[in-house]
């Protein structure tokens, strides 16, 4: 890579597996992305934790340095690319980058979920460029429609698989039969899951990209922690058979909507029928389906994460950058503003639900007295087993979330109840 008297200089932090990625790619294609970006890009420096680390593609070494100042205080360089992940030490950098008037370009979906409207706040202040295409969906242009080629719609719904571990396991487990914890080493053995993976199993890491997604959607700083979220880890075979058997499909959805002006956001296994567009993204990949009040139904699928899926999305982000350099950058200044959240309680849905019960006469009656007091209706009911107990799988009409917990509670006081090993989410199609 030469360096040019109108180039534009690059700073990489982190180099792991994204990072060494966009290395890859920023030497295999330079000509092309110099190109398409109007200018040459010249990379000069790469922070790292430690420059003896094995990487996924060669890097030279001599580019790189563990001293962060060697990289966030040299003043030749433009842009830079955060690759680091976490919230710290990447939210320092990045303030310390953006209150500088330099541009960044970040993958990191934890540091904008958290600290979003504090980050764009500082790069409006400073007129810097600010991209994280690839924080959402890896390697599937998301952020890019739905800002740019969307930006004359009104969002109405966003609903999506965000999270490639936990999609591949349900997959696993629908496909083969097996139990979760079969899929989740499965899943890790093939490097689809980390070795501590709660982050994708609980739903963390889906909550941050929803947060990101309504934030820019909605037009409203929406943080991790004002979503609703529950993980995959209590999902049985026996429900994703029972799913099957009435018709549906268990996918974990981060799912958020605007209504009257407030929006609702959740992270959680859901039900969905086969014919849903969403039912069939199967394995590792990512789905995204948006609606808008005049573009209606759209969705968007691909590679949600991986080394080079997610390098171009990063790429991609760097050509645009370095493009509009001279430029003033778009305003997000909505996202210092809090968004006004509707209550998790008045969320209507349908439920799943499979209660264990002694199998004696008069227990439905007692079960339906329950759901009646607190106006819950059944949309259907199978009792399965024979014996001393018996299951009962059934399905509701849709109802407020408040009132179902509050059914639920009910239910578990009642002395016919052994147990309620699933209550699973519906939604329509
Ligand atoms: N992996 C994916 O498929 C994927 C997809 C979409 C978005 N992302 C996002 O991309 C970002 C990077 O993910 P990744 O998978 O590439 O992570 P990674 O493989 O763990 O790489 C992290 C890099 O940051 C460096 N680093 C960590 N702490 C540092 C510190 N204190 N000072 C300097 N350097 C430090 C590491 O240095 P050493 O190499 O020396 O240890 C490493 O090069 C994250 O925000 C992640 O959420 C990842």
């Amino acid at each position: 890579m030469n360096r040019g008297k109108e180039c534009v200089v690059v700073g990489l932090l982190g180099c792991g597996t994204i990072g060494s990625g966009v290395y890859h790619l920023l030497m295999k294609n330079h000509e092309i992305i110099s190109k398409k970006a109007g200018r040459e890009i010249f990379l000069k420096r790469i922070l790292v934790k430690d420059i003896d680390e094995p990487r996924p593609f060669k890097v030279d070494a001599s580019l790189m340095t563990t001293k962060p100042k060697e990289v966030i205080d040299d003043p030749e360089i433009d842009v830079f690319i955060e690759l680091i992940g976490g919230l710290k030490p990447a939210r320092s950098f990045a303030l310390s980058i953006l209150s500088k008037g330099k541009h960044l370009v970040t993958a990191n979906k934890e540091l904008l979920a958290h600290h979003g409207g504090e980050l764009v706040s500082v790069a409006d202040k400073n007129a810097s460029h600010l991209m994280f295409e690839a924080s959402v969906g890896g390697g599937i242009p998301l952020i890019r429609p739905i800002e740019g080629s969307l930006g004359g719609d009104r969002i109405l719904r966003i609903m999506g698989i965000v999270n490639g571990t936990t999609n591949y396991i349900l997959t696993k487990m629908s496909e083969e039969r097996c139990t979760f914890k079969e899929a989740l080493l499965e899943a890790k053995n093939l490097g689809y899951a980390e070795a501590n993976p709660r982050n994708d199993l609980e739903g963390h890491d889906a909550a941050s990209k929803l947060a990101i997604l309504s934030s820019i959607s909605f037009r409203a700083g929406v943080t991790s922690s004002q979503i609703y979220r529950e993980g995959i880890d209590r999902i049985r075979p026996e429900d994703i058979d029972n799913a099957r058997e009435l018709g549906y499909v268990v996918k974990l959805l981060a799912i958020a909507s605007l209504n009257d002006g407030e929006i609702c956001a959740r992270v959680h296994p859901t039900m969905i029928p086969l014919e849903h567009p969403l039912a069939s993204i199967l394995g590792n990949f990512n789905a995204i389906f948006v609606v808008g009040e005049s573009a209606g139904e759209l969705m968007f699928y691909g590679q949600g994460a991986g080394s080079l899926p997610t390098s171009v999305a990063i790429i991609g982000d760097l050509i645009n950058v370095v493009k509009n350099i001279d430029r003033l950058p778009d305003s997000r200044s909505y996202w210092s503003n809090e968004a006004k959240m509707g209550s998790f309680d008045e969320v209507i849905t349908r439920f799943y639900m499979v209660l264990r019960v002694v199998d004696r006469p008069g227990v439905l009656a007692k079960i339906a007295d329950v759901f009646g007091r607190n106006k819950v209706s059944l949309e259907s009911v199978v009792q399965k087993g024979e014996g001393r107990e018996a299951q009962i799988v059934l399905i509701t009409h849709e109802v407020k979330e408040r009132n179902f917990q509050e059914a639920r509670r009910g239910l578990e006081g009642l002395d016919v109840i052994l147990d309620i090993p699933s209550v699973i989410r519906v939604e329509s199609a």
